[in-house]
């Protein structure tokens, strides 16, 4: 099968370097909007508008059988516009939110005990809200991350959880935040913290089996410059129209 990804910026890439690496056999092509980061502050068209140009291209240009909404914050806001509006999709496009709230529903007993950190728009959104769940937004930590500052990344969701007590469980549900789960983990091993990479492998465990072993392409709508660097692989730019607004 060949996959897309689609990501607001490189968080996305967590999880699809982790089906790489689990499975090898499938085709994958990765697409972040790096200009236009974060998605975290941005309304439900604005956010339509500008994510819809790249899964056209991933299933029209690429020809993906499937295009994953890795972005938590574009599923949580614009799906039901991109489907309202591409319904020939529905079927293949795999949005994280679904999978997420499915994988909370399996796994965890009592959500009291789980605390969703995402950003602002996700959180509002209230997607990953059940009756006792606790939500965090972390406004400004995407960009912290996309700067490359671990460290001040880390100490922001560190300082914010001596906050909380009685949690088990931390989702992180901002496909960026995944970035830090080794530290996160070695901070309060007592919790333990899900990113979603986990979550996007069980859904491709369950595809058909074919080898491809096709080298995976990457791409970003900024410069691909500083991401080459910090991720050590060949991105490409890509530069696609916005569709016109309706008049
Ligand atoms: N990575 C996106 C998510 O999973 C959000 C990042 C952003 O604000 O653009 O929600």
């Amino acid at each position: 099968m060949k996959i897309g990804f689609f990501d607001s910026g490189m968080g996305g890439l967590f999880m699809m370097q982790s089906c790489i690496e689990e499975y090898r056999n499938h085709e994958y092509v990765y697409v972040g909007d790096t200009k236009n980061l974060p998605y975290g502050p941005r309304d439900s068209v604005e956010i339509f508008e500008l994510m819809s140009p790249y899964i056209l291209w991933l299933f029209n240009e690429q020809k993906c059988d499937y295009v994953v909404l890795a972005c938590n914050t574009a599923s949580a806001q614009s799906l039901d516009m991109l489907i309202q509006k591409y319904p020939e999709y529905k079927k293949r496009l795999i949005n994280i939110v679904t999978l997420t709230q499915s994988y909370i529903n399996s796994e965890i007993k009592d959500p009291q005990q789980l605390l969703v950190l995402a950003t602002e728009r996700t959180v509002k959104s209230e997607v990953y809200q059940t009756s006792n769940t606790q939500q965090l937004a972390m406004p400004g930590l995407v960009d912290l991350i996309e700067s490359g500052d671990r460290e001040a990344s880390r100490t922001t969701i560190v300082d914010a959880l001596l906050h909380y007590s009685g949690v088990d469980y931390v989702l992180l549900g901002c496909t960026h935040y995944a970035d830090l789960i080794k530290t996160l983990s070695d901070a309060y091993p007592e919790i333990t913290f899900i990113a979603q990479d986990s979550i996007i492998n069980i859904w491709i465990s369950k595809l058909k089996d074919e080898t491809k072993n096709l080298a995976p392409e990457y791409y970003v709508s900024g410069d691909p410059y500083d991401y080459e660097k910090v991720f050590d692989i060949p991105i490409q730019r890509i530069v696609l129209k916005k569709p016109r607004r309706n008049p």
